[in-house]
């Protein structure tokens, strides 16, 4: 049985759909988790088992990897702090107790060197599946999904200056989809020992290539103006932004400057056969995407 936590968000529905469709996995043979089955209903319609299971409750979890042999741990999204770290240590403790064969989770890249402010939660998650009882594990470094632009973009779109502390630094944006497919890929493979991949799209780029595609895309003027990360954390706090939500978002480029995110990897194509969507397609279907969001900002 393969188990995936988190199957309400985007990235779980993601990892359930091409389960069935790419990875040929029968419906009966997956498990669905999440803190609220009901919205799982058509999933249950399919044939796919659903089980509640909330990370802020290990004995609960424990009931729901119960006859899970596969389980992959999707991170959480709570800011929370010290909160994500007991969440997932909630969940590796209850894949160990309900005697799950091998633990896959969602972490992020470089997340010993990184200057995200989240990234001591990876680490420690990566830690505690490296310290565990687990016959075998995986860790998936996600690098920053395409759709993370649909956040820091439209605004700049609507105003046309982008403010950025990112410098000369290169990201390989993949698109979510992309990483589900490799998520499911990994999870239907079979494969143990303790591995870990870091997915990244086909090439990386700098903000000011970004704004530039993106520009071109839309048809609306974007450019970008460097400043510091100091200078990026005032001006968001200036625009009403509260203090420690500006340092996360500025801890982003800050980590994009010093190459936190830098370097384009095989290991997408290694677990899927085949190579990401390139950023440009990506790019041409969500245009319009682009347009609207920022008409609305
Ligand atoms: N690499 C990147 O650029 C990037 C960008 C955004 C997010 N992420 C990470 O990737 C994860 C999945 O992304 P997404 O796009 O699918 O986000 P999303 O649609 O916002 O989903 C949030 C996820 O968090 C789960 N969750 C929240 N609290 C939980 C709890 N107490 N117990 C168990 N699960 C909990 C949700 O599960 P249920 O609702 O099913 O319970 C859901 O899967 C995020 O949570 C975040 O950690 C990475």
């Amino acid at each position: 049985m393969y188990l995936v936590t988190g199957a309400a968000g985007q990235l779980g529905r993601g990892v359930i759909n091409h389960l069935l469709t790419a990875y040929k996995v029968p419906a009966a043979k997956i498990i669905a988790a999440t803190r609220d089955p009901g919205k799982l209903a058509d999933l249950s319609a399919k044939g796919i088992e659903v089980r509640a299971a909330d990370f802020n409750d290990e004995a609960g979890l424990v009931k729901a990897f119960a006859g899970a042999k596969r389980v992959l741990i999707i991170s959480t999204d709570s800011f929370e702090p010290g909160l994500r770290q007991k969440q997932h240590d909630n969940a590796v403790k209850a894949a160990e107790k309900a005697g799950v064969e091998h633990v896959l989770y969602t972490s992020m890249p470089k997340p010993d060197t990184s200057a995200v402010l989240f990234a001591p939660d990876h680490l420690s998650t990566e830690k505690a599946l490296a310290a565990s009882g687990l016959k075998g594990w995986t860790a998936l470094r996600h690098n920053w999904y395409a759709e993370n632009l649909f956040y820091s973009l439209p605004h700049a779109l609507k105003s046309g200056t982008h403010y950025s502390a990112a410098a000369q630094g290169k990201t390989p944006y993949i698109a979510r989809d992309d990483l589900a497919r490799a998520a499911a890929a990994a999870l239907a493979s079979d494969k143990g020992g303790k591995n870990t991949y870091t997915l990244t799209g086909a090439k990386e780029y700098t903000v000011d290539e970004i704004a530039g595609l993106v520009s071109k895309a839309t048809g609306k003027a974007l450019n970008v103006v460097h400043v510091p990360v100091e200078g990026l954390v005032q001006g968001m706090v200036g625009a009403g932004m509260p203090e420690g939500m500006a340092r996360l978002f500025a801890s982003f480029d800050e980590n994009i400057a010093k190459g936190g995110l830098a370097g384009v990897t095989g290991d997408y194509k290694a677990l899927t056969g085949q190579e990401p969507a390139s950023f440009e397609n990506w790019l041409a279907k969500n245009a319009s995407a682009f347009v609207e969001k920022a008409l609305a900002a």
